[in-house]
Order: C-alpha cells, then sequence, then structure tokens
C-alpha cells in the first residue's frame, strides 16, 4: 500500500473507452415508454430533442463505447482528476478506516458535469444542430453545458430553478460568461412557465418544471436540441470516466474500496464512481456502493419504484424508477441538485435488485461534516457533494466503533466556492432540516396513478 496523498495518473491514461453497465446487468432495464401511447418508446420518440448517436447510447448494451477523440481533447483540460487520501480527515474522526476521495471539482465548470455536456455538445454538433436547451437545478450543470456550447460554437438557453437563481447570482454570471442565455423558472418564456406562474406566481420552481421549459423549447424549434445533465442512462455513461480513473488510482494506491459513495440528485456522479466498480461485483468481488441522498427529497429511501413522467408538464417518455412523483415540489433546501423527484433507471434497477444501497441525511447534519471537511482536508464542498462526505464520516464513524479498517472512496462531485450564501445560511445557525411531510408525499405518488 502507498502512502501518498495524492494519487495521480498520467494524461495518457485518460480512458478511451466508457463502461456501459447495461450490457452486465443482471435484470435489464423497462424500457421507455411514449407519454402519450404508453408503449416503448423507439429513437424516433427522441429524434425530435436527442442526436442519433446519444439515442444510440442511451438503449446500447455494448459494454465499451469509444471516446471520441474531440471529446478526449478537450476531457485534457481536467483530465484525469486527482484521487486523494484525507489524511487529516482520517486524524480528525480517529478512525482506523482508510478515507479516499475522488475530486471532480478541478473541472472548468466547478464539477463533473463537463464529462458529459462535452460529449453532448460534441454528437449534437456533429448532427447539424447549433442551439442547446438545458434546465440548472444548483447552477451546475448549467455552467457545464454553456462551457461545452462555447467550445463547439454553439448556442446555449439555461432553465435555471427560481430558487437557485435567487440563491446564487453568480452563477447565472458564470454562465453568461461563457455566452450561455439563462431564464429563471417557471418563466414567461414557455407556454409550461406560464401555466405554472399563473397558478403560483411565487412559484420557487423544481427541476421538473425547468426540464418541462427546456423540452418545450426544444421540441418547437428544428434548429434546437435538448440535453440532460443528469437521470439518463447516456449521461451515466459519460460519468463513468470517474470510475475508470479511480479503479486505476486504487490499484495504484495498492488499495480496493470496501465501499463507494456518491450523493445522488439524479444519479450520475454516483453511478459515475461506482459503476466500474460494480462491474467487479458482478464478477464476484466485494464491494459495497452507496447513494446518499437528502431527507428533504428522499427519492431512493422513502420513493416508489414505478412508471412515472421525467417533468412536470408530461414532455419526456415514462420512465422505470424511484420517483416521489412528477409533482413533488421539493423544499428549498441548499443542494440544488439533489432536488429531483425522480432518479436514474440504471441506479433505480440497481437499488431494487438490491445490489447498491441508499441513505438520507438531514441538510444541517450533512453541512457540518462539509464544515469538517473543509477544515482537514481544505476545498470547500458543493453542497451536493457534501452528502457524498456525510456517508463517508459515517462510514468511518462505524468503522472506528467495530475497530475496522474499512477503505472508504467517495466522489466529491464539486467544489462550493458560489455556494456561501448555504454556509453563510449554516455558520449563522439560519439553516432548517425540512423534513419531507409524508401527506405530500402520497398526494404527488396519487397524481401518477393517471400517467404509469
Ligand atoms: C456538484 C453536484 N453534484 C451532484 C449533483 C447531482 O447530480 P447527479 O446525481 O446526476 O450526479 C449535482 C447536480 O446539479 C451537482 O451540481
Amino acid at each position: 500500500m502507498s502512502d501518498e496523498t495524492k494519487i495521480l495518473l498520467e494524461e495518457k491514461e485518460i480512458p478511451q473507452a466508457w463502461y456501459n453497465i447495461q450490457a452486465d446487468l443482471p435484470n435489464p432495464l423497462s424500457p421507455p415508454l411514449n407519454p402519450v401511447t404508453k408503449q416503448p418508446a423507439g429513437p424516433a420518440d427522441l429524434a425530435n430533442i436527442f442526436p442519433m448517436d446519444l439515442i444510440a447510447q442511451e438503449m446500447s448494451r455494448e459494454r465499451w463505447i469509444d471516446i471520441p477523440g474531440e471529446v478526449l481533447d478537450i476531457y485534457r483540460l481536467w483530465r484525469p482528476t486527482p484521487v486523494f487520501r484525507a489524511k487529516r480527515l482520517e486524524k480528525a474522526l480517529q478512525t482506523p478506516a482508510q478515507i479516499y476521495y475522488k475530486y471532480e471539482g478541478v473541472s472548468p465548470a466547478g464539477s463533473h458535469k463537463p464529462n458529459t455536456a462535452i460529449a453532448q455538445a460534441y454528437y449534437n454538433k456533429k448532427s447539424g444542430i447549433n442551439k442547446l436547451t438545458t434546465e440548472t437545478g444548483a447552477g451546475q450543470w448549467g455552467s457545464a453545458l454553456s462551457l461545452a456550447c462555447r467550445f463547439f460554437d454553439m448556442e446555449c438557453t439555461v432553465f435555471m430553478v427560481r430558487v437557485s437563481y435567487d440563491q446564487k447570482p453568480y452563477r447565472r454570471s458564470f454562465m453568461e460568461v461563457y455566452g450561455a442565455k439563462v431564464f429563471p423558472s417557471p418563466s414567461p418564456e414557455t407556454a409550461s412557465g406560464r401555466k405554472i406562474l399563473a397558478e403560483h406566481p411565487d412559484s420557487s420552481g423544481s427541476l421538473g418544471i425547468a426540464i418541462s421549459e427546456a423540452v418545450e423549447i426544444a421540441m418547437q424549434r428544428p434548429d434546437t436540441n435538448y440535453s440532460l445533465g443528469s437521470v439518463l442512462n447516456h449521461v451515466i455513461l459519460h460519468q463513468t470516466v470517474i470510475g475508470l480513473e479511480a479503479k486505476a488510482q486504487m490499484a495504484k494506491a495498492g488499495v480496493y474500496p470496501d465501499v463507494v459513495i456518491g450523493c445522488h440528485g439524479g444519479g450520475t456522479n454516483f453511478g459515475g464512481i461506482a459503476f466500474p466498480f460494480l462491474q467487479d461485483k458482478f464478477n464476484g468481488r466485494k464491494v459495497r456502493a452507496l447513494a446518499v441522498e437528502p431527507l428533504a427529497c428522499p427519492t431512493l429511501t422513502k420513493g416508489k419504484f414505478l412508471y412515472d413522467l421525467g417533468d412536470v408538464a408530461g414532455f419526456t417518455p415514462l420512465m422505470e424508477m424511484y420517483t416521489l412523483g412528477h409533482n413533488f415540489m421539493p423544499p428549498g433546501i441548499h443542494a440544488g441538485g439533489l432536488r429531483y423527484h425522480g432518479a436514474s433507471p440504471l441506479v433505480s434497477r440497481l437499488l431494487h435488485d438490491g445490489l447498491i444501497e441508499a441513505q438520507a441525511y438531514k441538510q444541517t447534519d450533512v453541512f457540518k461534516s462539509a464544515v469538517l471537511f473543509a477544515r482537514n482536508e481544505g476545498i470547500l464542498p458543493a453542497p451536493e457533494s457534501a452528502h457524498a462526505i456525510h456517508g463517508a464520516v459515517t462510514e468511518a464513524l462505524e468503522a472506528r466503533e467495530a475497530g475496522e479498517k474499512r477503505v472508504i472512496l467517495f466522489n466529491l462531485s464539486g467544489h462550493g466556492y458560489f455556494d456561501l450564501t448555504a454556509y453563510d445560511s449554516y455558520l449563522g445557525n439560519r439553516l432548517d432540516d425540512v423534513e419531507y411531510a409524508p401527506e405530500d408525499l402520497e398526494a404527488s405518488l396519487r397524481d401518477i396513478g393517471s400517467v404509469g
């Protein structure tokens, strides 16, 4: 076992292919359904908002999918990303566990999101599309797609969930530096936005609403496609560069993780780090994978596994996933990127089949671990990523109780330098723990009956 603090790879060690877990799933995914006919959605159902290459990846069962040279050229700006051994955090926790983290916040946009934004912009450009629309919760995905569109000389329109737009004005400026147009969602720009504003003029928005707005525009304009930063199979596929690199780095350090942890919003940074390790699990190796979500939006731990829509207006296909109901309005917690009612069908299937685990935590506990991490390791984590930190801290404390040398690997999916309003609230004791009310969940789950 090496004693290095930073485990680095060389540029030539960037993976050349993404890992497609669909090739190895013990139980294949149920097909997405057309929201109107309820029949399996084929490529034609998706072709007016996505390019064919991405639709093919969404459905592919090939184990390895080559990363195009143009995408690799851009990945080289920040990849391979470092793995750190959190020695100072281990010491602070007085744990015999070894804690490692993969740091994706070194990307220009500050998170793991450019791994897929660059790939999606590339395939869209290749298919002749010049404009992309999207939603953003925390602002990390909007920043990543704005960057990717700039690199491929495309226009980018971002619908930013109202509560984050107000909490993080500089995220908007950041996207505008790259040339994107940013609207708070719900907005008067679209019919879906206008409908919500008429009913709820003070709506704080949700990812489900912002997705409806972005998809609506892409459906209406032939030169415009829609790009999603989470949930879908091809998005997780692109994120597997994280886990593939991490596997090589852990091997270099001479250790193998007992548990791999990621925060969970739609499932892609978790899937990105965990899926390459799950390939080993399918081949008989012992490894746990743990997805961590907020108690205020507990999709995996309290949601139902069934067919639901990905958005509020009903434009997206029905997908079989864990869901709180597409009308579920999560409270305005600070981890905006984790306020999604649904989950990746791949992560959902694995959880349903007992191959991965999920935990939900309160935001004050999560921020406590985030501050402990920052004070020991120096990096200020994104509030989303802080959920993974809290998961790792909890595992390390359990290992201390059990006197176990558990090896923990987590994904630090982004930095929190635009999230200081949230830290300010935490340090000023103004952060509430909004736990979800069971009546709200029952009501939004009832609505699924009419679509599922
Ligand atoms: C830093 C960060 N981590 C995680 C997420 C959650 O997304 P996913 O579950 O797709 O990784 C987000 C989403 O905005 C994010 O900004």
